[in-house]
């Protein structure tokens, strides 16, 4: 019988591990740096959207330049959501209790929308808009979300295919959201295995195999569960159930 490549040889870790821990490091800083990177585009990105909604007040603005300056609003816009979107995931704080779950499905899908466009993957929503509040603090809740999506996404890497996310109310004032792809499906070997910390099936520097072992970990703290079903060849699905807030 073969043994998985070892991770620790004679109590010294091992070049592989090495490797991956280097790198892992590496993007941390990375998202360290960047997050002040994005904070400092966040004022002049203010500037712009506001100078060209002034410009665009204006009365005897030729058309053309109207145009011109209407595109340069919209961008300006847009970057200045997604560096917000980036600034509040990289938070370290607490939001504070009772997110709002729809909201934050939203947030995500937001927040992804480009990995997913860059795919080709569709992204689609399905939410029930009577949800009882779950006393669960939103950045929390997002990065959850954030985990299980960007694996589906990352396993849609071929191209193509839809991304499914989708709010319940279930009983006993329970919620679950559940994410469902469409990619290659995880085998039976793999699938029992997913949780487990540095189980990955990426190449080194791609994957850490820590997301769904941090995942589960954040759902059991929240005192919810974490469900997986697949099928290979037709995708994958995920369901997370989180208590709602004792009502009275
Ligand atoms: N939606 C999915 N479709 C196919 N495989 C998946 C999906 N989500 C997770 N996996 C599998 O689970 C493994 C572990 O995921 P994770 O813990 O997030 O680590 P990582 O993404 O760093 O590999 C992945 O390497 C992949 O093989
Ligand atoms: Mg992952």
């Amino acid at each position: 019988m073969t043994k998985p490549a070892d991770r620790h040889i004679d109590g010294v870790i091992s070049h592989e591990l090495l490797k991956q821990l280097a790198y892992n490091e590496k993007m941390a800083e990375l998202g360290r740096i960047s997050a002040g990177v994005v904070h400092e585009l966040n004022a002049p990105l203010s500037v712009i959207v506001s100078a060209s909604q002034m410009i665009l007040r204006e009365e005897d603005v030729p058309e053309f330049v109207r145009e011109m300056i209407d595109r340069i609003n919209i961008e300006a816009q847009r970057l200045s959501q997604m560096t917000r979107g980036i600034l509040s995931f990289s938070s370290q704080e607490e939001a504070g209790g009772d997110a709002d779950v729809n909201l934050t499905i939203e947030f995500v899908l937001d927040f992804i929308c480009y990995e997913a466009a860059r795919r080709g993957v569709s992204l689609m929503r399905d939410l029930d808009h009577r949800l009882p509040a779950v006393g669960v603090d939103s950045n929390v809740l997002k990065q959850i979300i954030i985990n299980i999506a960007m694996n589906a996404l990352q396993a849609m890497e071929a191209g193509g295919g839809r991304l499914l996310v989708e709010s319940r109310a279930g009983n006993n004032s329970e919620v679950s959201i559940v994410i469902a792809d469409t990619g290659p499906g995880i085998a039976e070997n793999a699938l029992a295995r997913i949780f487990e910390p540095y189980f990955t099936t990426k190449r080194p520097g791609e994957g850490t195999g820590l997301g769904l072992f941090v995942t589960r970990t954040l759902v059991e703290n929240l005192g919810g569960r974490i469900e997986v079903s697949s099928s290979v060849g037709e995708g994958t699905s995920f369901t997370v159930t989180l208590p709602g807030e004792e009502p009275g």
